[in-house]
C-alpha cells in the first residue's frame, strides 16, 4: 500500500510529525503545496498533516477539495492541547461538520514557538494571552501553557496512526 503525507507546517512541529510517521510507516512525504501539483493517482491513503490555528485546521479547506474519491483519507493535527482534551475533540467536530464519515482524524501534541512564529500570529497569541489571564487567572493551566515556547513532540503519539495505516 502507497501512502503519501501532505504536510502545511509553519513553525515545524508538523512537519517533524510528518517527517517520522515516513520513517515509521515507509511513507512518501511532502508539503502540502506541492502536493497539489503532484500526480496523486498512485497512492492509496492520502495522509493531511497540518495545525490548529484559533480552532481551525490550517488549509483543511483546501485538502478537502482535492479529488481523492476511493482513496484512504486521513487528517493529522497538531496543537497545544494536551491529549484526549475535551476541547480539541469539540475543535475537531467543527471541522468536519457535514463530512467527517470520508476522514480518519488524529490529533497530535505539538508545541508552540514564538521565535518562528509570523508577526500576525504573535500578536494574536498576546490577545488571547490577555483574555484567558483575565478570565481564569495567570495561574491557571491554559495560561501557563501559552505563555511560553515549549515542545510536546513525540514519536510515541503516532503509534495509533501507524496501527491504523497497519490495519487498512
Ligand atoms: C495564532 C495561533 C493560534 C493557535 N490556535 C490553536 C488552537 O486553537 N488550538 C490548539 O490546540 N493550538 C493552537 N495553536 C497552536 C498550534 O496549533 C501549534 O503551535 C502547532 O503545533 C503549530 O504547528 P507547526 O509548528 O507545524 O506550524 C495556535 C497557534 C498560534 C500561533
Amino acid at each position: 500500500m502507497k501512502t503519501l503525507v501532505l504536510y502545511n507546517s509553519k513553525t515545524g512541529f508538523t512537519k517533524r510529525y510528518a517527517e517520522w510517521l515516513g520513517d515509521m510507516a515507509g511513507c512518501t512525504v511532502m508539503p502540502f503545496d506541492k502536493g497539489r501539483t503532484t500526480d496523486l493517482a498512485t497512492y492509496d491513503t492520502i495522509i493531511f498533516a497540518s495545525w490548529f490555528h484559533a480552532g481551525t485546521i490550517q488549509k483543511l479547506n483546501a485538502f478537502k477539495k482535492m479529488k481523492l474519491d476511493g482513496r484512504n483519507r486521513i487528517v493529522m493535527v497538531t496543537g497545544t492541547a494536551p491529549p484526549g482534551a475535551a476541547e480539541t475533540d469539540t475543535a475537531i467536530q467543527n471541522n468536519f461538520k457535514n463530512d467527517d464519515e470520508k476522514y480518519k482524524v488524529f490529533y497530535l501534541p505539538g508545541g508552540l514557538s514564538y521565535e518562528k512564529m509570523g508577526i500576525g500570529d504573535k500578536i494574536m497569541m498576546a490577545a488571547f494571552r490577555k483574555i484567558i489571564k483575565k478570565a481564569n487567572g495567570e495561574d491557571s493551566e491554559m495560561y501557563k501553557r501559552i505563555s511560553h515556547s515549549y515542545d510536546n513532540t513525540s514519536k510515541e503519539y503516532l503509534q495509533p496512526l501507524v496501527n491504523y495505516l497497519n490495519s487498512l
